[in-house]
C-alpha cells in the first residue's frame, strides 16, 4: 500500500494543558504510526524543516514537540518577557558553578531555551543578525565542504527572509516566512548611531554582509509583533496539509535503532497529566531539532555519545561519538551607564500604558514593540582587523525583568536613569561540555560552559569593555547626557583600581551572563576522519543511517552574532539536502 494513502486525514493533535482536540479525524481513529520523516522538536529549525519537507506533498512529516502552542501574548514583544520564567513555555538550564561568569550570582549561569512550538524563536528577543561571512567560511574549512561558504549559503538566508528593514539590497530575501523589520521605537538609538559616526564608524546593514560598524537592531517582527518559526513557517500551513502532523506535549525519550539504522522514536505525551508512551517509525529519516541542550541529551540517552559518558551512565552503546563536547555560547558583560534624561529611556512602568497599547494595536510600534529597550548595536574589533570580535548591545532601559534585572545599588538623582551596554565576545575560544546527569539521566543535563576560561577570550572582553566606554565618555552625544559609570557596584572588585584592566576583568566575571546562543554540542566535521565531529557536512550522524541533527548544535563554531538567522539558514539548507537525497534515490 502507498504510504500516503494510510493517512488521508489531517491529523493534528493540539493539547492545551487542560484539553485536547484532534482535527480531521475522531480521537478513536488509530493514528498512523509511520511517517516518511519524523522531526523531533518543533522549534526554530524544526518548524522550518516541517514546512519545507511537507511543501511538495510527496512526503509525510511528523513533528514531535515537547511544548504547546505559544500563548498569543508571546507575539507582543513587551509581554513576551513574562513567559521566560514560565516552565510551560521555556526551559532553564543552570550551569555548573563558573569561575569567570556571573559571580554576583554564585557563578551559576541560567541558560534559557523555548519549550513551545517555535522553540527559542518564540520566546527570543528577535534580534536578527546573520553573523560574519567568515563564520561560514570557517565551517566550510572545518568540514571540507564548500557549500557552507557564505556565498553559497546566501540563497538559504534569503529564502527564509521577508526583508522590510532599513537596508534593502540584493543581500536580502523577500517573500520568505520570516519578516525582518526595524520598528521606529528604539530608545537612545539615534544618540547611539550618532556617537558611532562621531567615532568614525560607518552605519551599516548588520546583514549586508556584516562589517565593523554601528547599526540599529532589526528584528524578526511584523507590525511590531514577534515573527517566530511557528508563526512564520508553520502556522500558515498547519491544518491544511494532509501530509503534515504535529503532536504537542510529546517529549521524545529515545531513538530506536535496527543495527546502525535509526528507525523510530519513543515518546511520552502528558495530556491532562496522564503520561502515555508511544512509538513512531520513520520510513526515510529521523531528524533531531531539539536544540543545543536536548539534541545531545537524546543522542546520549539513545546510546550515541562519548565512551566515558555512556559507560558511566550504564547506557548500552550504539556508537561512540563526541556528543556534548564542543559547547559554546555567547556571554556578555554588562556595564551600567547612568544618563541624565529619563524621557529618552524605556521605563516599563511609565511607558506601557493604555495609550501606548492603543498605539501598538493601531500602528504596530511604540514601547509595546520593544523587548526590554534595546535599540542600537555595534560590531567592533579589539585587534584592528576587519572581522569584529565584540558585539555591543545597548539597552536604553534600567533593566529587563526576569532577564537583566534593574540594579538597585546605583546611586543617582531623580532625573537620572541607568541604561546598560552589553559587551559580548563574538568568537569565543573557550569550550564547555554537556553531559548526562550520571546518577539520574532523566534530570537536567550537567552543563559546564567554561565561560571566559580561555585567556584570549578574557583579553578581548576587557579590551571590548574599554572600547565601549569611549562611546559614552568621548562623544558629544553621550557627554551631553552626562553619561557616567557608577563606582563600587561589586564588593568583590573593590580591591582593584577602578577602571584598571584588572578591575574590568573583575567586573566581567561578576556580571557576564548568557545571551542564550548555545551551539556546538553535535558539531559537524569531516565524515570519517574527524574524531571531534558528531555529524558530517550533510548533518548526518556519523556512522548511523537515517538520522540527522538540524539545529544550533551542529555549528562547529558559534557565529559572531545572534543565532536565529543562522539556524534558519541551516534548516533551509538541510531541507534542500534531505529532499535532494530522496529525489535521487528510488524508494
Ligand atoms: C530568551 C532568548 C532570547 C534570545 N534572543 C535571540 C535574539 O534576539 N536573536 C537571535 O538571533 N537569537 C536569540 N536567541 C537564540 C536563538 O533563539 C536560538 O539560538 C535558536 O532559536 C535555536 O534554535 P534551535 O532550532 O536550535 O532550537 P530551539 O528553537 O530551542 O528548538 C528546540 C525545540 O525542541 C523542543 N524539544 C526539546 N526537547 C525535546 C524532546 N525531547 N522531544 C520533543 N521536543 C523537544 C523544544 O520544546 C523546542 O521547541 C534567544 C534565545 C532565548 C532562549
Ligand atoms: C530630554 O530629551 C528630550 C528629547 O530629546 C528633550 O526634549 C528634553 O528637553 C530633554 N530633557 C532634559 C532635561 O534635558
Ligand atoms: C543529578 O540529579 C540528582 C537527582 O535529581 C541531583 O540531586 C544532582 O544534584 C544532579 N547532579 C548534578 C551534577 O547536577
Amino acid at each position: 500500500m502507498e504510504l500516503s494513502s494510510i493517512y488521508v486525514h489531517v491529523v493534528l493533535m493540539i493539547s492545551f494543558s487542560s484539553f485536547q482536540f484532534i482535527t480531521g479525524t475522531t480521537p478513536q481513529e488509530p493514528v498512523s504510526q509511520i511517517f516518511d520523516f519524523v522531526i523531533v522538536g518543533g522549534g526554530t529549525a524544526g518548524c522550518a524543516l516541517a514546512r519545507r519537507l511537507s511543501d511538495s506533498g510527496e512526503h509525510s512529516v511528523l513533528v514531535l514537540e515537547a511544548g504547546i502552542i505559544p500563548d498569543p501574548d508571546l507575539d507582543v514583544p513587551a509581554l513576551a518577557l513574562s513567559f521566560l520564567n514560565n516552565p510551560e513555555y521555556s526551559a532553564t538550564y543552570y550551569s555548573t558553578p563558573q569561575k569567570n561568569a556571573e559571580l554576583e550570582n554564585g557563578g551559576i549561569v541560567p541558560f534559557k531555551a523555548g519549550r513551545t512550538l517555535g522553540g527559542s524563536s518564540a520566546v527570543s528577543s528577535m534580534m536578527f543578525n546573520r553573523g560574519h561571512p567568515n563564520d561560514y567560511n570557517t565551517w566550510a574549512e572545518i568540514t571540507g565542504d564548500r557549500s557552507w561558504r557564505y556565498e553559497n549559503l546566501l540563497k538559504h538566508f534569503q529564502r527564509s527572509e521577508n526583508y522590510a528593514g532599513a537596508f534593502p539590497s540584493d543581500q536580502h530575501g523577500r517573500g520568505g516566512p520570516i519578516t525582518v523589520s526595524l520598528p521606529e521605537y528604539g530608545p537612545l538609538l539615534n544618540e547611539w548611531l550618532e556617537a558611532g559616526e562621531f567615532l568614525g564608524y560607518p552605519i551599516a546593514d548588520p546583514n549586508g554582509p556584516q562589517k565593523i560598524s554601528f547599526c540599529p537592531f532589526e528584528y524578526s517582527m511584523q507590525f511590531g509583533r514577534h515573527v517566530s518559526s511557528y508563526t512564520g513557517y508553520l502556522k500558515p500551513v498547519l491544518g491544511s496539509r494532509p501530509n503534515l502532523k504535529v503532536i504537542l506535549s510529546a517529549e521524545a525519550k529515545k531513538i530506536i535503532f535496527k543495527d546502525n539504522q535509526a528507525v523510530g522514536v519513543q515518546y511520552r505525551t502528558n495530556i491532562n497529566d496522564i503520561p502515555s508512551d508511544s512509538v513512531v517509525f520513520a520510513k526515510k529519516e529521523i531528524i533531531l531539532s531539539a536544540g543545543v541542550m536536548e539534541s545531545p541529551v537524546l543522542l546520549m540517552k539513545s546510546g550515541i555519545g562519548p565512551k566515558h559518558v555512556l559507560e558511566a551512565a550504564g547506557i548500552p552503546p550504539v556508537k561512540y561519538l563526541n556528543v556534548g563536547q564542543n559547547l559554546q555560547d555567547h556571554i556578555a558583560a554588562r556595564i551600567d551607564i547612568v544618563i541624565n534624561n529619563r524621557s529618552l529611556a524605556y521605563i516599563e512602568e511609565r511607558d506601557l500604558n493604555p495609550r501606548t497599547w492603543k498605539y501598538f494595536n493601531q500602528v504596530g510600534d511604540g514601547p509595546y514593540a520593544t523587548y526590554g529597550g534595546f535599540g542600537g548595536q555595534a560590531y567592533i574589533s579589539t585587534t584592528g582587523t576587519n572581522i569584529p570580535d565584540i558585539q555591543l548591545s545597548y539597552m536604553g532601559s534600567p533593566g529587563v525583568p526576569g532577564l537583566f534585572p534593574e540594579r538597585s545599588n546605583i546611586k543617582m538623582s531623580d532625573s537620572e536613569v541607568a541604561t546598560s551596554v552589553f559587551v559580548l565576545v563574538t568568537n569565543p575560544l573557550s569550550r564547555g561540555t554537556l553531559t548526562l546527569n550520571l546518577t539520574d539521566s532523566n534530570s537536567s543535563p550537567v552543563v559546564d560552559f567554561q565561560y571566559l576560561t580561555n585567556p584570549t577570550d578574557m583579553k578581548i572582553m576587557v579590551d571590548g569593555m574599554e572600547m565601549a566606554m569611549k562611546i559614552f565618555e568621548n562623544t558629544p552625544q553621550f557627554k551631553q547626557l552626562g553619561a557616567r559609570i557608577p563606582q563600587n557596584l561589586f564588593p568583590n572588585c573593590e580591591q582593584f583600581k577602578f577602571r584598571s584592566g584588572s578591575y574590568w576583568e573583575c567586573h566581567a566575571k561578576q556580571t557576564a551572563t548568557s545571551f542564550f546562543h548555545g551551539a556546538g554540542t553535535c558539531a559537524m566535521g569531516k565524515r570519517d576522519d574527524d574524531p571531534s565531529a558528531v555529524v558530517d557536512s550533510k548533518l548526518r550522524v556519523n556512522g548511523i543511517g537515517g538520522l540527522r541533527v538540524v539545529d544550533a548544535s551542529v555549528m562547529p563554531t558559534v557565529t559572531n552574532a545572534n543565532l536565529q538567522a543562522a539556524v534558519y539558514a541551516i534548516a533551509e539548507k538541510a531541507s534542500d539536502m534531505i529532499l535532494q537525497r530522496w529525489r535521487t534515490v528510488q524508494n
